[in-house]
């Protein structure tokens, strides 16, 4: 799908960057955005041109949440049978690496959003919050979840219990942010960020964010061993090869598989 509606896709070279774009409802998240980052994600999961992906959306709001005016009148039924936001567990399920640019609000699920990115970039401007509690509602993509691993269960509980945003110093004390830049720099910088990483050997850079992501599933042993086990197969690269003779040669590695 090349044709999107809510979202713009570009490629800037080997970084693909979704904006979402529905800047009239602060980039609320309804059913065909959702569809339309899915999409794209797929598109640049599959372009062997690209390395990383950033998500970013508007000056004033990366999103507002997800969309309340289409989520209004829906039944128990329709969640259910709909399997309601399942479809955002393939953006968490890319294997490229996913960085979320986030400037304004990102509320509810587009906090969620940002979260199930590889990590965060955030604006002195940015926001963050789950106030589905003010809706009568909970988290649904994750929030209860990710954001309790992120800042741990105190902080997470008081946000998910009162509603309360967090402004972009506070979320970067708790841990949920890289790193803070001055609004007018975000792009620039998320953009060279994920630019650094594309360079980088894409298997490889693959193989780091499984042993990270590893870490949130099983024990310290387990996953100490699965890390062990994906270093050892990194020598079965050629990008070891190339990244090692390069250091030892003192020049810049130019890697093949990127
Ligand atoms: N869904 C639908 N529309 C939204 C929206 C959302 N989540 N957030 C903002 N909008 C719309 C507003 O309705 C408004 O549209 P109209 O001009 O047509 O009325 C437009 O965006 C601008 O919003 P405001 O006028 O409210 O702007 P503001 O600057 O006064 O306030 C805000 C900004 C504090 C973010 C406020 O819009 C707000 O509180 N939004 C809702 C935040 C929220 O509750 N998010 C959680 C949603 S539930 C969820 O995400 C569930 C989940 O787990 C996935």
């Amino acid at each position: 799908m090349t044709d999107f509606n809510t979202i713009i896709l570009e490629r800037k070279g080997r970084v693909g960057v979704i904006t979402l774009n529905r800047p009239k409802a602060l980039n609320a998240l309804n059913s065909e955005l959702m569809n339309e980052v899915v999409a794209a994600v797929a598109d640049l999961e599959a372009d062997n041109g690209i390395g990383a992906i950033l998500i970013t959306g508007s000056e004033r709001a990366f999103a507002a949440g997800a969309d309340i005016k289409e989520m209004q009148s829906k039944t128990y039924m329709d969640a259910y049978v709909e399997d309601f936001f399942t479809p955002w567990d393939r953006v968490a399920a890319a294997r490229k690496p996913l960085i979320a640019a986030v400037s304004g609000y990102a509320l509810g699920g587009g906090c969620e959003l940002a979260m199930l990115c590889d990590f965060i970039i955030a604006s002195d401007t940015a926001k963050f919050g789950q106030p589905e509690i003010k809706l009568g509602v909970i988290p649904g993509i994750g929030g209860s979840q990710r954001l309790t691993r992120a800042v741990g269960k105190a902080k997470a509980m008081e946000l998910c219990l009162t509603g309360r945003n967090m402004d972009a110093e506070e979320a970067e004390r708790a841990g949920l942010v890289a790193r803070i830049v001055p609004a007018a720099e975000l792009l620039d910088d998320a953009l060279k960020t994920a630019t650094t990483i594309a360079e980088m050997s894409l298997p490889i850079a693959m193989m780091a964010k499984e042993a990270v992501n590893r870490s949130f599933e099983t024990t310290l042993a387990e996953g100490v061993r699965f890390e062990r086990r994906v270093f050892h197969s990194t020598f079965a690269t050629e990008d070891q090869k190339e990244g090692m003779t390069a250091f030892v040669e003192k020049r810049s590695a130019e890697f093949k598989h990127r």
